[in-house]
C-alpha cells in the first residue's frame, strides 16, 4: 500500500498541474493539492478529493487554504470582484433510492466551519446558525435530500443559498441541450461524473448556475439565474471550497477537478486528465479467497460450458424482430438490449404505471444516461404493423413543448416497446387528485391549460398532417420537470384501428370525454378532441373527474353541476376548494365557460382549437351565455346508451396504494374481448 502510494507519487510527480495565482487557482485531479480538509475529507492516491465516505452523520470540508480578497479595491466601498468557478464532481450511494444530504460549493469566512452539523445541515450551518444573516456564507447545494423544512422541491435538485438552507432559487437537476433546446435530466446521485459552473456579475448582480454531464460543454441556457447583491454578504476576506454531508443514509461525494477565478479568466478543466471515481462493489482479496480460489477456477471450467449455453439463451433474452422495411426508419429504432438494461431488465422498481396501452417503465440509457419512459405494448397483430410503424416515426418527427417526445420504438416477438423522454413530475391527475401530493396554484393550472391547448393547436392544425390525439384527459397529461404540460400517447389509439375489423368499429377513449356523436359514428375528428378538452377544462379548474362514481345516480356530471352555477349567478363555485383564495377571477371564469363550450354536445357549436387559444390568450372575448348552452347540454351529456363496443384505456393507473375511490378508470368499459 505504502509503495504504491509512493509509486503514484513519483510517476505523478513531473506531470502535477496545479496552478495558481493570487486570484486564480485550477485542480485537475487534486494529487499534490494543498487544501485545507476537515471531517471526513481526505485525498485518495488516485487523487480524488473525497469529503464524505459512507460514515453516517458524517460531514467532510476541503477549503483552499488562503482567503481570496472578494472587494475590489478600485471601485467605491462595497463591491466585490466577479468571480467564476467549475467543479466536476462525482456522487455514489450504494442504494439507488437512499443518499447522503449532498454536497455544495461554498464561500465562507472560516475554511473550518466548525460547528456546522452534517445532516440536512449539509455541513454548512447548524441549528442556530442557519438562516440568520451575519453568516456570510453563500453556497450553491446539490441537493439529494428533500427537506419540507426548507421547501426543498425534491431529492434532485440544485439550488443557490444565502445565509440560510432555505434556497433562494433551486431547479431540479438538469440542463437544456445546445444541440436541441430539450431539458435533460440529471440525477446527481447516479455516481455519473457531472460538471456544475457558477458565475458571478458584480455589475448586474446576476448569479448563475449551470449543470451537464461531464464532456458534455457549458450549456448555454442556466439552470439558476438569481439577481442578488452578494457585495452586501461576502466579506473582504473569504475562503472557497465544499462541504458535504450524509445523514442516516450515506454518500461518497467526490471532487474529481475545479477551477476558480476571482475577476475573470478562469481556465477550463481538463477532463482527459481528471481523476475517476472508484467504481462501487470492488471487493479486495481477503486471504480466505485465496484458498478459494483455485476450487473456482475448477467451478469456472465447469461453468464455462455453461456459459456456451447461456450466450445461445441471451441471444434469445434479447432477440427482437427487424424486418427489412424497418432499416430505412434508421436511427428510430432502440435495440432491445440497451432497453432491457436502461430499465434493469424491465424491472417491478422501475415501473412507473400500467395503463390500457401497456406498462410504462422508467429507464436510462446505458450509453447517454438519458432517462427515458419506456411503454411495453403487447401486440399479437402484425396486420398493418408496418403502417404503424410508419405512423409512429413520422410521430417522432412531432417536436412542440407540450407533446412528450417519442424517441423511438424497438419491436419484439408480439410486442411493440415505445421509448419516450422521462417526465420527472409525473402525470397531471396526482396532482389533481390525489391527497398525497401538493395540489397546483392557480397559475400552474392555467399555463397547463395553455400548453395542453397549444400542443392540441399544434396536433390538430399545424403539423403536416392532422393528428387526433382521442384520449385527452388529465391522466394522460403529463409534467416536466417545470411543470409544463406535455401531452402523451397521442396518436396510439390508431394502433387498435389497424388490423382491427373494420365492420366493429371500436371507440377509443374514456367515458366523461367521449363526444356523444362518437356513439353514433364512432369517428375521432378534431371536435371529439375539442369536447374532450373541453372535459378536462371542467377538471382542472373543479378539481373533479367529468363522472364520478359516487356520483351517479345522486348528483349531475360535472358539466351539469358547472352550468347549474352559473345559471344561478355563482358560476366560481364551482372551483376546486383546494385552491381557496388562490385564483385570478377572470381567467378561472374563462376556463369554466370555455369548458362548457367545447362540451357542447353538437360538433359544429364547439369552438376549434385555434378559437380556443385566442379565448385563452385574452386575444377574443368569449361571450356566451348559459342559455343558449342550457337545453342542449343537459338534455344529452353523457349519454352512456352507445350501440357500439367502448374499448376505454385507462391511462396510467398509480401502482402506489393511493386513495382512488373517484377513479374515472372504476367506471370505464372494457370490452375488449368482444
Ligand atoms: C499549504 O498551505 C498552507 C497555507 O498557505 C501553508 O502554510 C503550508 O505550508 C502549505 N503546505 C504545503 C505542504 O505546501
Ligand atoms: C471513513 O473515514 C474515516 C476517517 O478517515 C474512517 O475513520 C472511517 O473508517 C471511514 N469509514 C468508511 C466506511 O470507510
Ligand atoms: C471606504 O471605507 C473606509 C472605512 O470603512 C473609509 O475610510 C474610506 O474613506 C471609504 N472609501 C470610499 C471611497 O468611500
Ligand atoms: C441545537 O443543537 C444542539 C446540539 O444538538 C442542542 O443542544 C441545542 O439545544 C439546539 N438548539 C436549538 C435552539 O435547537
Ligand atoms: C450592494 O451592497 C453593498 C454593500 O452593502 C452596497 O454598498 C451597495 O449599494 C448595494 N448595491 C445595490 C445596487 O443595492
Amino acid at each position: 500500500m505504502l509503495l504504491s502510494k509512493a509509486l503514484v507519487f513519483i510517476f505523478f510527480l513531473p506531470k502535477l498541474v496545479v496552478s495558481s495565482s493570487n486570484n486564480n487557482f485550477i485542480f485537475n485531479g487534486f494529487r499534490d493539492a494543498n487544501l485545507s480538509l476537515n471531517g471526513l475529507a481526505d485525498i485518495t492516491s488516485d487523487g480524488l478529493l473525497r469529503l464524505t465516505n459512507n460514515t453516517k452523520a458524517g460531514l467532510g470540508h476541503a477549503f483552499y487554504p488562503l482567503p481570496l480578497h472578494f472587494k475590489d479595491s478600485s471601485k467605491s466601498n462595497g463591491t466585490i470582484l466577479p468571480f467564476s468557478t467549475t467543479f466536476a464532481f462525482v456522487i455514489q450511494t450504494k442504494d439507488d433510492d437512499v443518499s447522503g444530504h449532498g454536497l455544495a460549493f461554498a464561500t465562507s469566512p472560516s475554511k473550518e466551519l466548525t460547528g456546522a452539523f452534517p445532516n440536512q445541515y449539509l455541513g454548512l450551518f447548524n441549528n442556530i446558525s442557519h438562516g440568520s444573516s451575519g453568516n456570510h456564507i453563500v453556497a450553491v447545494e446539490l441537493d439529494t435530500v428533500q427537506n419540507m423544512d426548507y421547501g426543498d422541491i425534491n431529492d434532485n435538485h440544485v439550488g443557490i443559498d444565502i445565509e440560510d438552507l432555505k434556497s433562494v432559487t433551486s431547479h431540479e437537476a438538469a440542463y437544456v441541450a445546445d444541440e436541441d433546446g430539450d431539458w435533460k435530466s440529471l440525477k446527481l446521485v447516479s455516481g455519473k461524473p457531472m460538471q456544475v459552473w457558477i458565475d458571478y456579475s458584480a455589475m448586474d448582480m446576476q448569479l448563475h448556475v449551470v449543470i451537464s454531464p461531464l464532456g458534455v460543454p457549458k450549456p448555454r441556457h442556466p439552470l439558476l439565474s438569481t439577481k442578488v447583491n452578494l457585495s452586501a454578504i461576502i466579506l473582504d476576506d473569504m475562503y472557497v471550497g465544499f462541504s458535504a454531508s450524509n445523514g442516516a443514509a450515506t454518500s461518497s461525494h467526490y471532487i474529481l477537478g475545479w477551477s476558480f477565478s476571482l475577476n475573470g479568466n478562469m481556465q477550463a478543466l481538463d477532463s482527459s486528465q481528471l481523476p475517476f471515481a472508484p467504481s462501487l462493489g470492488k471487493k479486495r482479496i481477503s486471504p480466505l479467497l485465496m484458498v478459494v480460489l483455485p476450487l473456482v477456477a475448477v467451478l469456472l471450467l465447469l461453468l464455462s460450458l455453461g456459459g456456451i449455453m447461456l450466450i445461445l439463451k441471451r441471444r434469445k433474452k434479447y432477440a427482437e424482430v427487424l424486418e427489412e422495411w424497418e432499416l430505412e426508419l434508421g436511427p428510430h429504432r432502440f435495440s432491445y438490449k440497451d432497453l432491457y438494461k436502461a430499465t434493469r431488465g424491465f424491472k417491478e422498481e422501475y415501473l412507473l404505471g400500467v395503463g390500457g396501452f401497456g406498462r410504462v417503465y422508467k429507464g436510462v440509457l446505458p450509453s447517454s444516461k438519458l432517462e427515458i419512459a419506456v411503454k411495453k405494448i403487447s401486440h399479437e397483430s402484425r396486420q398493418g404493423m408496418r403502417e404503424f410503424i410508419s405512423e409512429i416515426v413520422s410521430m417522432g418527427r412531432l417536436r412542440h413543448r407540450n407533446l412528450v417526445q417519442l424517441l423511438g420504438y424497438c419491436r419484439r416477438q408480439g410486442e411493440l416497446i415505445l421509448v419516450y423522454d422521462f417526465m420527472p413530475n409525473g402525470s397531471l391527475d396526482k396532482f389533481l387528485f390525489d391527497k398525497t401530493k401538493s395540489s397546483l396554484s392557480w397559475s400552474q393550472r392555467f399555463q397547463v391549460i395553455k400548453g395542453v391547448a397549444s400542443g392540441l393547436l399544434y396536433l390538430h392544425e399545424e403539423w403536416e398532417q392532422v393528428v387526433i390525439h382521442r384520449d385527452i384527459k388529465a391522466s394522460n397529461i403529463l409534467l416536466d420537470c417545470e411543470f409544463n404540460a406535455r401531452l402523451s400517447d397521442f396518436g396510439l389509439a390508431r394502433l387498435y384501428d389497424h388490423g382491427s375489423n373494420p365492420q366493429t368499429t371500436r371507440v377509443v377513449g374514456t367515458i366523461g370525454y367521449l363526444a356523444p356523436e362518437i356513439s353514433k359514428t364512432g369517428k375521432a375528428t378534431a371536435s371529439t378532441d375539442v369536447y374532450a378538452f373541453g372535459a378536462f377544462l371542467l377538471e382542472v379548474a373543479c378539481g373533479r373527474r367529468p363522472l364520478e362514481v359516487r356520483s351517479i345516480g345522486e348528483s349531475p356530471g360535472l358539466t351539469d353541476m358547472v352550468l347549474e352555477c352559473w345559471k344561478r349567478g355563482v358560476l366560481l363555485n364551482a372551483k376546486d376548494p383546494k385552491l381557496g383564495n388562490d385564483y385570478v377571477s377572470e381567467e378561472l371564469e374563462l376556463v369554466l365557460r370555455l369548458g362548457l363550450f367545447c362540451s357542447h354536445p353538437e360538433p359544429t357549436s364547439r369552438p376549434s382549437m385555434r378559437q380556443v387559444m385566442r379565448f385563452l390568450e385574452g386575444d377574443a372575448p368569449l361571450h356566451l351565455s348559459p342559455d343558449r348552452l342550457s337545453a342542449s347540454v343537459s338534455a344529452s351529456s353523457y349519454d352512456y346508451s352507445f350501440d357500439n363496443v367502448i374499448l376505454s384505456y385507462p391511462s396510467i393507473a398509480d401502482t402506489s396504494t393511493s386513495a382512488r375511490g373517484s377513479s374515472m378508470e372504476a367506471i370505464t368499459l372494457m370490452h375488449s374481448d368482444v
